[in-house]
């Protein structure tokens, strides 16, 4: 299995590293294709870095470590290249305003979730994941001891959840599925109730995630 990750900054990079930790193939890209290409050196044989098309073309799972608003801009482009694959969309509904301050860009009812599923293919297999701890989190609390910090993900589709437990697994997580695609706003940012800056900054472990999903009546 090979995973594309579109993006190597905050997000993609700790993600690349952790999943060639765990024995995963990448293909990694960025704006600055030398970004990508140093990373994937960095990483050894398991990486290799191409262009956006070539990684999706070449991999199972696509990893859209890229703001919303490229996303977007990607997938108008090469939506029909995702046909089959696994669609992993870390993303938060976030912007700047003018004056750099950080600002909501969807209705508190919409989740960039909602919005990244309605724009692939049907044959597409989504999943909103990788996105529910900040970025220094994920880079540094994989492999914890003795208990792995759990990762929530939301899907509605079988294929994904089977492929995210491996890879949530394999990058030094566990994995926990919160619900459905309807599901998606408890894990991004702002206002997310699951996602790491809704918990205090906490790291839940599998049982203390566990119970957080019962206490909220979530479905599981
Ligand atoms: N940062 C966090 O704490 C955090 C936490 C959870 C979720 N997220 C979400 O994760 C996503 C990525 O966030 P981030 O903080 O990792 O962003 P970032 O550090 O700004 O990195 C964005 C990456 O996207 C690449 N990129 C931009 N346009 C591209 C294009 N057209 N084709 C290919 N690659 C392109 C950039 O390439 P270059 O390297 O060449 O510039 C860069 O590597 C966002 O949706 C964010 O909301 C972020």
């Amino acid at each position: 299995m090979t995973t594309a990750i579109i993006g190597v900054g905050n997000v993609g990079s700790p993600l690349a590293r952790h999943l060639v930790g765990g024995g995963e193939s990448v293909v990694l890209t960025a704006k600055d294709e030398a970004r990508a290409e140093g990373l994937a050196e960095e990483l050894g044989p398991l990486a290799r870095a191409a262009s956006v098309e070539d990684a999706i073309e070449g991999a199972d799972a696509v990893v859209f470590a890229v703001w919303l608003d490229t996303i977007k801009e990607l997938l108008a482009k090469d939506a029909r290249l995702l046909e089959d694959k696994v669609v992993v969309d870390p993303s938060n509904p976030l912007g700047f305003d003018e004056s750099g301050q950080m600002i909501r860009t969807l209705p508190d009812d919409q989740s960039a979730g909602s919005v990244v599923a309605a724009l692939l293919p049907a044959g597409a297999h989504y999943v909103k994941a990788f996105g529910t701890l900040g970025a220094d989190a994920l880079a540094s609390a994989a492999n914890r001891e003795p208990r792995p910090a759990v990762l929530f993900y939301a899907t509605d589709d079988d294929v994904a959840a089977t492929t995210i437990e491996r890879l949530i697994h394999a990058a030094g997580f566990e994995p926990l599925k919160l619900g459905g695609v309807a599901e998606a706003g408890r894990i991004e940012m702002p206002g997310g109730d699951l996602h790491q800056f809704g918990l205090n900054g906490a790291l839940l472990d599998l049982d203390e995630a566990r119970a957080t999903l019962a206490a909220a009546g979530a479905p599981t």
